[in-house]
């Protein structure tokens, strides 16, 4: 940030109209207190609580949150799979917890008992296998019913997962685990991907040999056919296990508050992974309580969230929250914006889903589609929308509005993070108007400010860094035990509790957010989330690539996409051998999601008189913009040349 961001912003992706919730969801919304912010303020940290009394303790919390500490539930005692799946048994042990649809056209549904059992069943397993609490799981699958299962099995003793989204490299993998120290690794055959078999046998074997810790492995078999791996040492197939522990029953293990849920990992600011550890009863409270006040669910709804269980939204809005609240969830394999394009439309009818929660980068892909898709299907069941991820535009918001939501559902813009756990800005769907294209207002009990290089807060409507003032039950262990997570030039002093989201952002005269994207050294690609400085090392060790800068630009279908600028080493002239090592070493180190969709090379990358990276550049010239005054620069004469190879990509 050292040289200062500069907001810019899109006329035609501002908020404009303010929209009323429907009357026929207000009639029957769970939260409707028009005073309730005032209401989180007069009484912080304490108004919490009712999040805290949404889950089922073992011992009650002593306080709600405590300064000194920075602990949410600080004395509570609680275990998080008896939360999602033990109380819901006295009052629906036969309604449908999971309905998954496979992307071969399977469908399978796990009744709350059935999932009890399960759950229980490879409880015993993780435990005969050798897994203790505290022990850190690492768990490598795509949405099949295995994964949550193998998520609450772990909830369930105690021991923390650590689940790495399938798109990662095998490199990828192993590096979590290592640092994770994770030597039990619950991991599928394969997976499918846009209809191709994609095996991860091997990925599992690669891991193995590479951790110098022996690695106990669980494969779960996705491709039906059966592979026998009980012989072979610290090899087990999940299925012969569940066998062999039929019927049993483990007792939950109780969890401090504080104690780790779950490690997951995300890009950051520096050249590997952020680590970010979500606890059991901050974290649990917190998706709880969002899932009813936000997502509006209520037990017994059906609710249909497309994000992948490799990622935050899984964890929180597929799994956690809406399992906690006795919900049945709809789990799909594959991505929202994936064919069949009738798929998602096809199950919201099918399954009379309530709540559908999904991403802009699928929207786009549906209004791509075109409206003929959803207007196939009766979607009535529909009572509310959410999106997460990214921006989205008062255009694509309109066409959600009319064409999935008939109108009738308003639509919750959820601003959050990996690190924050759950929603932290968005309206309250049965409390404020909606302003398409604005996040809305922060939730009760979050404070966030928007300010200047020094830390100072600007006007209304004026870009700038978004900060969080206030402590939030779903927040980190690492933000509790004082591991600060803002920019390096952070003004405020240490005392001062705040945390930099990242994000540049305005607020407007009614205290509404607008989010004008990331401002820091972390990409936002169509919903995904790259380090620069991670993928810009990993350019760099091609054989004749000096630098690398890496931006977001426009691109295809999905809206964005990873561009990947290289300048050479003088005398080398093998572009086309560089392109592909670049991007071979990107797959090979992060893995096939992160694939640059365009690598541009150039024998230099513009720069200012004291040799920075001008990245702003390098954007405007992947969206095809003009790019104004340039008489600063070192080098200008390289922008043609850039485009013109840009132009040719
Ligand atoms: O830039 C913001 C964007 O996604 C980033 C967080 O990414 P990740 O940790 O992968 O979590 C995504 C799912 C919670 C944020 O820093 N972002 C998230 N939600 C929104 C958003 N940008 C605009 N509007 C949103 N609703």
């Amino acid at each position: 940030m050292g040289d200062g961001h500069e907001f810019e912003t899109d006329p035609d992706e501002l908020p404009t109209a303010e929209v009323a919730p429907p009357q026929r969801f207000l009639d029957q919304a769970n939260v409707t207190e028009t005073g309730i912010r005032e209401r989180f303020r007069a009484q912080w940290p304490d108004a919490w609580d009712e999040a805290g009394e949404r889950l089922a303790w073992t011992s009650k919390y002593d306080s709600v949150y405590d300064e000194a500490t920075r602990s949410w539930f600080p004395g509570g005692q609680l275990n998080a799979a008896a939360n999602c799946l033990d109380r819901h048994l006295a009052d629906r042990k036969h309604q449908r917890a999971l309905v998954w649809d496979g992307q071969r056209g399977e469908t399978r549904t796990y009744t709350y008992l059935e999932l009890f059992r399960e759950v229980n069943e490879f409880a015993a397993a993780l435990r005969e296998i050798g897994v203790g609490q505290g022990d850190v799981v690492t768990l490598h699958m795509p949405a099949i019913p295995e994964l949550p299962i193998a998520m609450l099995a772990c909830a369930r003793i105690g021991a923390p997962h650590a689940v790495v989204y399938t798109g990662f490299s095998a490199d990828a993998l192993a590096r979590r685990m290592d640092r994770s120290d994770s030597s039990y690794l619950v991991v599928s055959d394969g997976y499918y991907r846009r209809g191709d078999a994609v095996s991860l046998t091997n990925k599992a074997e690669t891991v193995r040999a590479t951790l110098s810790a022996d690695v106990t492995t669980v494969v779960v078999d996705r491709f039906g056919e059966s592979h026998e791996y009980a012989t072979d040492v610290g090899k087990y197939n999940y299925r012969t296990l569940l066998d062999r522990n039929e019927g049993e029953r483990v007792e939950p293990v109780d969890r401090a508050s504080t104690d780790e849920l779950f490690v997951i990992y995300t890009s950051g600011t520096t050249g590997t992974p952020k680590r970010v550890t979500h606890t059991t009863g901050g974290y649990l409270a917190h998706t709880a309580w969002t899932s009813h006040a936000v997502l509006d669910l209520e037990p017994g709804d059906t609710y249909f969230c497309t994000a992948d269980l490799g990622w935050i939204t899984g964890h929180s809005y597929v799994v956690y929250g809406p399992l906690a609240l006795g919900a049945t969830v709809l789990l799909r394999e594959g991505e929202a914006d994936q064919p069949p394009r009738t798929n998602v439309w096809e199950l919201i009818e099918h399954h009379a889903v309530d709540i559908f929660y999904t991403s802009p980068t699928a929207i786009r892909a549906f209004m791509k589609w075109g409206p003929e898709y959803p207007e196939q299907y009766d979607l009535s069941s529909l009572r509310l929308l959410g999106t997460v991820g990214e921006p989205i535009n008062p255009q694509s918001w309109q066409w959600l509005s009319e064409h999935v939501g008939n109108e009738t559902c308003p639509i919750v813009d959820t601003w959050w993070q990996t690190e924050t756990g759950g929603h932290l800005i968005t309206t309250l769907p049965g409390v404020d108007r909606m302003k398409p294209g604005a996040v809305g207002p922060p939730l009760p009990g979050i404070d966030v400010t928007v300010v200047d290089e020094d830390g100072q807060s600007v006007d209304a409507n004026t870009g700038g860094y978004l900060v969080v003032d206030t402590p939030w039950p779903g927040m980190p262990r690492e933000l509790s035990e004082g591991v600060r997570w803002a920019a390096p030039d952070d003004a405020r002093p240490d005392s001062e509790w705040a945390y930099r989201t990242g994000d540049g952002a305005f607020v407007d005269e009614d205290g509404y957010v607008t989010i004008l994207g990331r401002v820091d050294d972390v990409l936002n690609v169509s919903g995904r989330r790259f380090g620069t400085r991670e993928l810009e090392s990993t350019a760099v060790t091609v054989d004749g690539v000096t630098e690398a800068a890496v931006v977001s630009g426009a691109y295809g279908d999905r809206g964005h996409g990873l561009y990947v600028y290289v300048s050479l080493e003088d005398g080398t002239q093998e572009s086309e051998r560089i392109r592909a090592e670049v991007t071979a070493a990107i797959e090979q180190t992060i893995g096939t999601f992160a694939r640059p969709d365009a690598v541009i090379v150039s024998p230099e990358l513009p720069k200012t008189s004291s040799g920075k990276i001008v990245r702003r550049l390098l954007t405007d010239i992947a969206n095809g913009e003009s790019l104004g005054d340039t008489s600063a620069l070192r080098n200008p004469e390289v922008l043609g040349e850039i485009r013109s190879a840009v132009q040719q990509d």
